[in-house]
């Protein structure tokens, strides 16, 4: 399920001993394992069995480019939203011609360089882009390869800021529509139809809204099929992982421990509910997963500055904020935390465990019971492999963190902790204030 575990009193990292890499490149750092994110996908390519299955990996959710490389190596194409996404794929050695362009604003230079590297297909989210992509294709004087996203109106239960597949999102195509927006598609001279796509929003944990989706949709993609000889169909991302017991949730047994109720959405019933739908439709199956591949892979680790005892409450100060990590702060998200040194002899804390950064709301967890820490030693912030790193930013002037690889008993730097000189780099002060 992933590779972090106690071996003795040390939390490790497959073979890798975590107070060991936070020692050499200090802190904060994101550290990542290869081989959970290697078995992620191929658990969820294998449920998938029975289907022309591909997995363009969402590469918003972590785009270093040792984890693009890592997941071409496992046979993954991409679902890029950018310009500099797709420059990604490219700087990682990968191929983009599998991969797939989404996003509601793609501007035309974004889309002349998908075109001039044959990305598989744009995900077009709107008639205006439908026109500009036409355009731009007509100018480079090749056809653009389109799917339409598709908004089935179905409700995916998950956080309001990443739900995207209800009508009152700005996301694709109302279902009703669709048809004429493919009339539309057709008649254009420089594109050619390729695929239909949904994506029903992020950190589903219940397979039920895939399925109700995919039933709307199936007359749709059959007759797409017959009119204009449809390709594929797009699933989207989504899947969710575990963030609540995070630490035990790798463990086989935890796993076993669940009802069937309470398990959380594995691969395994994602392709039983989903391959019986998918099959009959003889089309290939595209996937754009992003947290389910790398969220539980990766970990933050960070150093106790202060133990600050307040009248009413503890608040454990570390060194990571939510420049670092922006979920907590941002969607309410919940991430275990755990002491890189368990001894169980010490007596609990209950902390507010927060960041240095000059906001309330640069908060990791609330009133969190963690065991006695202390100034100088680690915890570890735990789920955070998907929209850690991406989500960074510089806020207070805190350079962007190290980021580190682990397979099996070896790591390596994947990113050097970001220096002051490289963070002001390209800022100039103008010669009119000099
Ligand atoms: N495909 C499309 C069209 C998407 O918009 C997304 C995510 C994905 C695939 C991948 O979704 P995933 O498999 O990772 O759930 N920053 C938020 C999540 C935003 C997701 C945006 N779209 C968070 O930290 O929870």
């Amino acid at each position: 399920m992933h590779h972090f575990r106690y071996v003795g009193h040390n939390l490790q990292c497959e073979s890798v001993d975590l107070a060991e890499v936070a020692r050499l490149y200090g802190t904060p750092t994101y550290v990542y394992s290869a081989g959970t994110i290697a078995d992620n996908y191929t658990r969820l390519k294998k449920s998938l069995d029975g289907v022309d299955a591909h997995i363009c990996y969402a590469m918003k959710a972590n785009s270093t480019l040792a984890i693009l490389r890592h997941l071409a190596n496992l046979g993954a194409a991409f679902d890029v939203v950018s310009g500099g996404e797709l420059r990604r794929v490219l700087a990682a050695g990968a191929d983009v011609s599998t991969s797939v362009f989404a996003g509601v604003g793609k501007t035309e230079e974004e889309i002349a360089l998908a075109l001039k590297e044959k990305i598989y297909a744009f995900h077009v989210e709107s008639e205006p882009e439908m026109a500009r992509i036409n355009h731009v294709a007509g100018k480079a004087g090749v056809r653009a390869p389109i799917a339409i996203r598709v908004n089935p109106d179905v409700d995916a239960h998950t956080h309001a800021k990443i739900t995207t597949g209800k009508s009152d999102n700005k996301f694709g195509v109302p279902l009703k529509v669709a048809p004429l927006a493919y009339e539309a598609a057709a008649k254009y001279p420089n594109l050619q139809i390729k695929g239909i796509q949904i994506h029903l929003g992020s950190q589903l944990t219940d397979v039920g809204p895939f399925v109700e989706a995919i039933k709307k949709l199936t007359p749709l993609i059959l007759d797409l099929k017959t009119k204009y000889g449809l390709e594929y169909f797009s699933s989207g991302g989504g899947m969710g992982v575990v963030y609540r017991e995070a630490l035990a949730s790798g463990a086989t047994e935890w796993w076993d421990a669940q009802s069937a109720a309470q398990r959380p959405l594995t691969p395994e019933a994602y392709g039983a509910a989903l391959v019986p739908l998918l099959k009959p439709l003889g089309v290939k199956v595209l996937l754009e997963p992003g947290r389910f591949l790398v969220g539980n892979a990766g970990v933050l680790l960070s150093r106790v500055e202060y133990l600050k005892r307040g009248q009413n409450k503890n608040f454990l100060i570390v060194d990571a904020a939510m420049n670092d990590l922006v979920r907590p702060a941002m969607y309410d998200a919940y991430h275990e935390i755990v002491p890189l040194h368990r001894d169980t002899s010490r007596p609990a804390l209950v902390a507010d465990v927060v960041g240095p950064v000059c906001e309330s709301g640069d908060c990791f967890a609330k009133d969190r019971q963690l065991q006695q820490v202390g100034e100088g030693e680690y915890v570890a912030v735990l789920s955070a492999g998907a929209y850690g790193f991406t989500m960074a930013s510089r806020y207070n002037s805190r350079p962007l963190a190290a980021e580190v690889l682990v397979k099996g008993s070896i790591y390596e730097l994947i990113r050097p902790r970001e220096t002051f000189e490289v963070m002001i780099a390209g800022e100039r002060v103008p010669p009119f204030l000099k």
